[in-house]
């Protein structure tokens, strides 16, 4: 059997997120009438204190919504030169908003407010209208990386001053939030809208929760209706996202200290050239310049366990839900004996 690091989307439900969801009790949803579907989206709106919340079956969905009721074409975005919702939304927020995306440079994936300030275009017809700010949390190709609230507060101060709107996709916020033990509501505050994962690090098979205000959740929920985004019988799914809430938010730190131990196993041995700081569940590693990625990945797979390709020498592996102690000391032992 394979452990399988290269994403903590890969998780299988546990028998008790299993039985969450067989023993929901559903309805239409797009009819309003799935309690379990409300249940959640209310659960989740509370603990960010946003006053509503939508699901949608993917962190790419509500992504795309909250750009496109965030923004009016031809205007611009900001995020990160790595972001998701520029690098691996299909192109999204051109097809769905018709908006263009000015890059920032940023540190694993963060950006500063300076930066931010830095990069609104003046109010001149040549520049396209800067209206929305994207943040990710944590980073992903930063490889697990997160900001401080503190941070995001001084942008939040730059977005008001210039009346730049505010999205926080937050696929790993709890990942964040488990190494700050900062408040969500705090952080909720700052954004217009935050989009939570609940099939990465949270190990629900599907969906995720866009969360704002009544009044633009009320737009979310028409524009996903367009997108085919609108679900019936739902709250199977929701039940898997609410027992995720209640249960595997308190594991992941277990995650990243796992994730941590490997990043330790890594540094150890001669043909890495460098891990990144370990801050969550994402360990990225760059191989020393005689060993060939491809090679590297099939023979980490010939010893089962599969990891991924992060860049022209540059391994990732992820800790989640289905990854214990005992197969990350076998990891270890497995990367400490590699025949190089
Ligand atoms: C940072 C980040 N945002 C958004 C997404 C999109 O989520 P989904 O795969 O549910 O569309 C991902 C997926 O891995 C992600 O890593």
């Amino acid at each position: 059997m394979y452990i399988d690091l290269r994403s903590d989307t890969v998780t299988q439900p546990t028998q008790g997120m299993l039985n969450a969801m067989l023993n929901a009790k559903v309805g239409d949803d797009v009819f309003g009438e799935d309690e379990t579907v409300v249940t959640l989206e209310q659960k989740c709106a509370n603990l960010f204190g946003k006053e509503a919340g939508l699901f949608c079956p993917s962190g790419t969905m509500s992504n795309q919504i909250a750009i496109k009721i965030l923004s009016h074409s031809p205007g611009e975005m900001i995020c990160e030169r790595f972001a998701h919702v520029y690098n691996y939304e299909g192109g999204g927020a051109s097809f769905n908003s018709g908006i263009s995306a000015k890059l920032i440079k940023g540190n694993r994936g963060r950006i500063s407010a300076q930066q931010l300030l830095e990069n609104i275009n003046p109010d001149d017809v040549h520049f396209p209208k800067t209206q929305l700010l994207c943040i990710e949390n944590t980073c992903n190709k930063g490889g697990g990386s997160y900001y401080h609230l503190e941070e995001i507060k001084e942008m939040a101060r730059v977005c008001h001053e210039y009346g730049l709107h505010m999205h926080l996709d937050g696929a790993r916020i709890f990942n964040a939030l488990t190494e700050t033990e900062e408040s969500p509501s705090e952080w909720g505050n700052c954004f217009d809208t935050l989009s939570v994962c609940l099939s990465k690090g949270l190990g629900a098979p599907v969906g995720s929760v866009l969360l704002s205000n009544k009044e633009f959740i009320k737009k979310a929920r028409r524009i996903r209706k367009v997108l085919g985004g609108g679900m019936r019988q739902a709250g199977h799914l929701a039940a898997a996202g609410i027992y995720a809430l209640e249960n595997n938010v308190i594991r992941l730190k277990e995650d990243h200290r796992l994730a941590k131990q490997l990043g330790n196993a890594l540094e150890q041995t001669k043909w890495v050239e460098k891990v990144w700081p370990v801050e969550t569940n994402i360990v990225v590693y760059s191989l020393k310049k005689e060993i060939h990625l491809q090679k590297h990945l099939q023979l980490l797979a010939s010893k089962n366990i599969k990891a991924i390709a992060f860049g022209p020498q540059e391994v990732r592996m992820v800790t989640h839900l289905n990854v214990n102690e005992e197969m990350i000391r076998n990891v270890c032992k497995i990367i400490s004996d590699l025949p190089y």
